[in-house]
């Protein structure tokens, strides 16, 4: 036992109350170096022990402030020298737009240097262990006991004293604690293999879980069937066809619908002795090819048919329709004009409906029978 160092004296106390008397006892008696252990924290025991203010406060305020002072220099550097833009007209130096993030790097630094002072200043990493660990005293205060020790570093330590002292403040379980020799001769416990090789294996299982997560769980679709249906989509290749192209040529052969395709392309005499006019002439009918020839002949070729264009000359004239070869024209010979154009002459298919087209026909009709009327026009 000789060879131990004695670390200090400790005691048990049941209640509370017990352990807040025996803490101002001990501080009135004189003594510094002391702790007390309890399962909770126990108001008022700072001032049983007459603890001074904790000194972490000044650690916050201190690193609190730089992280203040840094970022103000930072934003300042950033928008108005390094990369200045104007932003909403506001000034380069625009204090209230900094602010939010003033704080919050005020609050990032206070708070972080706060646990990194109370972890290497006052538990002074990389040590990790105290004497009282692993002890029955330690056992006791953290589930039921309220427990004291008095260190024997304390300048007004005596053993016999302590005990008797303890004994009178009426402290159970009263037992020295000794330093671990074996924790003593450990200067650096992080650097032991065994630790080494403890953060070796986290740090594998940690990078790997974090590639695993980053490089293929996040790209696992959940379902892809519709997302990813093949489907053509515009202006993009496809994979559906080899070709590669997306729109499909009608199946030859295909009539749209509506649109019954011109049997006589290039085929007037064709067209004149096959096609004959399908509609029965009526008011309506007539009076449809009148608006129509009206609207897209008369311009070139009159309101009569007489050839007495209103171009003036910025197209050339049509002959007149009145001329015998026209008249002479069967009624699909003139459908085929109007569908086809005539040399200068556009073709008129996209403007007028097939319909449309033969009204047009009865319409021209109408007119040249108002020159050259026969017999039977007049009973
Ligand atoms: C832009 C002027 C223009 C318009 C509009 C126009 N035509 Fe013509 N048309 C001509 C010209 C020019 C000719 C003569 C073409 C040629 O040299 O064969 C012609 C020829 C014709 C002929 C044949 C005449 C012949 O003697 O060979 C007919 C029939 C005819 N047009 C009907 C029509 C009908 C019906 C319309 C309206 C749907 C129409 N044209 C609209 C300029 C026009």
């Amino acid at each position: 036992m000789s060879d131990k160092i004695l670390y200090s004296y400790t005691g048990l106390f049941d209640t509370p109350d017990e352990i807040i008397h025996a803490a101002g006892k001990t501080a009135d008696e004189g003594y510094k170096k002391f702790d007390i252990n309890t399962p909770y924290p126990v108001h008022g025991m700072d001032d049983a022990m007459k603890l001074k203010p904790s000194r972490l406060g000044y650690f916050a305020l201190v690193f609190g402030l730089s992280g203040t002072f840094a970022t103000v220099l930072l934003m300042t550097w950033m928008t108005a020298f390094d990369y200045p833009i104007v932003i909403g007209g506001k000034p380069f130096f625009a204090f209230p737009a900094f602010v939010p993030i003033i704080f919050e790097v005020t609050v990032l630094a206070a708070s972080v240097a706060t646990v990194l002072t109370m972890l290497f200043v006052f538990f002074k990493f990389p040590n990790n262990s105290h004497p009282l660990h692993d002890t029955d005293y330690m056992k006791a205060v953290t589930s039921e006991k309220y427990g004291i020790s008095i260190q024997a570093e304390d300048e007004l330590f005596n053993e016999e004293k302590v005990k008797n002292f303890l004994q009178a403040l009426g402290a159970k379980n009263i037992t020295p604690v000794y330093f671990d020799n074996e924790e003593l001769n450990v200067k650096h416990a992080v650097f032991e293999p065994k630790f080494i090789s403890l953060l070796a294996v986290v740090f594998i299982l940690v990078s790997g879980a974090t590639y695993i997560t980053l490089n293929k769980l996040m790209f696992i679709t959940p379902f892809n069937w519709m997302m990813e249906q093949s489907k053509t989509i515009v202006q993009e290749s496809n994979v559906l066809f080899a070709d590669g192209f997306g729109m499909r040529n009608p199946v030859a052969g295909t009539v749209p619908r509506d649109q019954i395709p011109y049997k006589y392309k290039g085929d007037p005499e064709g067209a004149g002795e096959n096609l004959a006019n399908p509609l029965i002439p009526s008011k309506e009918v007539f009076a449809l090819g009148e608006v129509k020839y009206n609207t897209y002949c008369s311009p070139c070729h009159g309101f009569h048919a007489e050839g007495d264009s209103r171009l003036r000359g910025q197209f050339p004239n049509p002959p007149s329709m009145h001329s015998e070869k026209v008249r002479n024209w069967s009624d699909g010979r003139l459908f085929h004009v109007i569908t086809e154009g005539q040399n200068i002459m556009p073709a008129y298919s996209s403007q007028l409906s097939r319909e449309e087209r033969w009204a047009v026909v009865l319409y021209i009709r109408a007119l040249q029978r108002s020159l050259n009327a026969k017999e039977s026009d007049l009973q």
